[in-house]
């Protein structure tokens, strides 16, 4: 048995018959508000309220992306920019009752393949490194691994919330 991203028990098959209702689709200024009802309950774990209050709001009227919905429902996304030819996640998030589900994978894959067909040869994303110890994003660097990214190069950042200067890894894959 497993637990719905709502709450309610649920059976793989239970699991399976969702796979049937979901689609992957470009977001548009509706889908705001389910981007930042996730987003929101990825904080504080993941997503700090600067994000929260500040970062994501101003982005997402900005950037490009795409959603996962399961019966209309958003259940996770993607964002992305570009720079020069070159493609960079600014955020992405699942619901936390379903990570682990290949939902980021489902999302990455069609990031890539809409990415691919106009000539992006790189993706990049920034994350917390390795050499900071909070467990979550070890998660985060795991998905990112077995997607294949790996580190290009590690910079000092300073947090936008608490003003502290960590080591923040860039990541890069070809594609
Ligand atoms: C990172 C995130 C988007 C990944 O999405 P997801 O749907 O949970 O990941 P997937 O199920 O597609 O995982 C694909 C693979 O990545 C690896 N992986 C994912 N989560 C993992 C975890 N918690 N521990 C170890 N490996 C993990 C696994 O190899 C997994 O494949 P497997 O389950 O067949 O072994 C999602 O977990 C999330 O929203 N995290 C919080 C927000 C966040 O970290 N955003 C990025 C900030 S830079």
């Amino acid at each position: 048995m497993q637990r719905s991203y709502n709450g309610r028990v649920r059976t793989t098959e239970i699991l399976d018959r969702m796979n049937d209702c979901m689609k992957i689709r470009e977001f548009n200024k509706k889908d705001f508000n389910g981007i930042m009802k996730i987003s929101k309950l990825l904080h504080p774990t993941w997503f700090d309220k600067v994000a929260i209050n500040f970062s994501m709001p101003i982005d997402l009227r900005i950037h490009k992306g795409y959603v996962i919905e399961d019966k209309r429902k958003i259940i996770g996304f993607v964002t992305y920019t570009s720079n020069e030819g070159k493609a960079e996640i600014s955020w992405i998030g699942v619901h936390p009752k379903i990570h682990r589900k290949g939902m980021g994978s489902k999302l990455i894959k069609k990031l890539e393949a809409n990415l691919k067909k106009i000539g992006v040869k790189e993706l990049r994303v920034g994350t917390v490194a390795e050499s900071v110890e909070y467990e979550p994003y070890a998660r985060t660097r795991a998905f990112y691994k077995k997607i294949g990214f790996s580190v290009e190069k590690i910079i000092k950042k300073r947090s936008e919330d608490t003003g502290e200067i960590f080591d923040f890894a860039i990541l890069v894959k070809k594609i």
